[in-house]
């Protein structure tokens, strides 16, 4: 079963008069329950694309379903309406507030969505993502008074409060030591095999890019093709293609 589809997808950019072309017509499928990592150069539209995947920003032309609804004909308050509920969102910079406890940045996103649940459900749902990321006993810490790692842990349940069946990451271990990264991917890996959730990470790190299953990889606005038999397999670690790399 599908859960994205792209069909054809441009984004260009306009700077006064000039016109920056990005994505030059991506075509994408990923299936319900992946893990797949996006890979490019700084600058190849990695972020780009993952903002036009998190509904956040609309293609210049081309076709986008999520989960069978077409994303690219919504209004802007539909598309907000899919956000929220369909699509997590983890950052490099984890984007917490600041002076806010652990528990209440992970509440915050039910105010748009889940106007049934009471405060009480509301913080057990809170309470029991903060635990599964292995922050029971953080819930009071602001951001100042957590590490890296545990910050960007913050993010990832708050990520998941709405049950999204998506999650989007760019960079989320960009900022964390290489010992941090490992824990942090491991909860990806985690809570896509234990919860099915689908989840799309863009990387620099090819460590991180090698752990998912199918590695996609973005050059010149454009996804590079699979390639057939064993160079996929040689070429993985190039990471010039995209190839199954487990
Ligand atoms: N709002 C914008 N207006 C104009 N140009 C933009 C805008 N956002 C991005 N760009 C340009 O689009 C290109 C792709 O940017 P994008 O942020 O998607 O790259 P990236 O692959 O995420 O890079 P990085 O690995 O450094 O994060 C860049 O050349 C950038 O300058
Ligand atoms: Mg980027």
């Amino acid at each position: 079963m599908e859960l994205i589809r792209l069909d054809n997808i441009t984004k260009t950019y306009h700077m006064g008069e000039i016109d920056v072309p990005v994505l030059k017509g991506v075509s994408l499928s990923i299936a319900k329950g992946e893990l797949a990592s996006l890979t490019g150069a700084s600058g190849s539209g990695k972020s780009t694309l993952m903002n036009i995947l998190g509904c956040l920003d609309r293609p210049t032309s081309g076709q986008y379903w999520l989960d069978g609804q077409n994303v690219a004909g919504m209004s802007s308050d539909q598309r907000a309406l899919v956000r929220n509920r369909s699509i997590g969102f983890v950052f490099q910079n984890f984007n917490l507030l600041p002076r806010t406890s652990a528990l209440h940045q992970v509440i915050m996103p039910l105010a748009y969505t889940a106007a049934e649940l009471s405060d009480r459900q509301a913080r057990q749902r809170a309470q029991a993502l903060l635990e599964r990321v292995g922050l029971g006993d953080r819930m009071d810490h602001e951001p100042s008074q957590l590490s890296g790692g545990q910050q960007q842990r913050v993010a990832i349940a708050r990520a998941l409060i709405n049950k999204p069946p998506l999650l989007l990451a760019d960079e989320p271990t960009g900022n964390l030591d290489s010992h941090t990264s490992q824990e942090v991917l491991e909860m990806f890996h985690q809570l896509n095999e234990q919860e099915g959730i689908t989840v799309l990470l863009v990387t620099h790190d090819p460590t991180v890019a090698a752990s998912a299953r199918r590695t996609i990889h973005i050059s010149d606005g454009l996804i590079a093709a699979p390639r057939d038999g064993q160079d996929q397999f040689r070429l993985a670690g190039a990471g010039s293609a995209e190839v199954p790399t487990r």
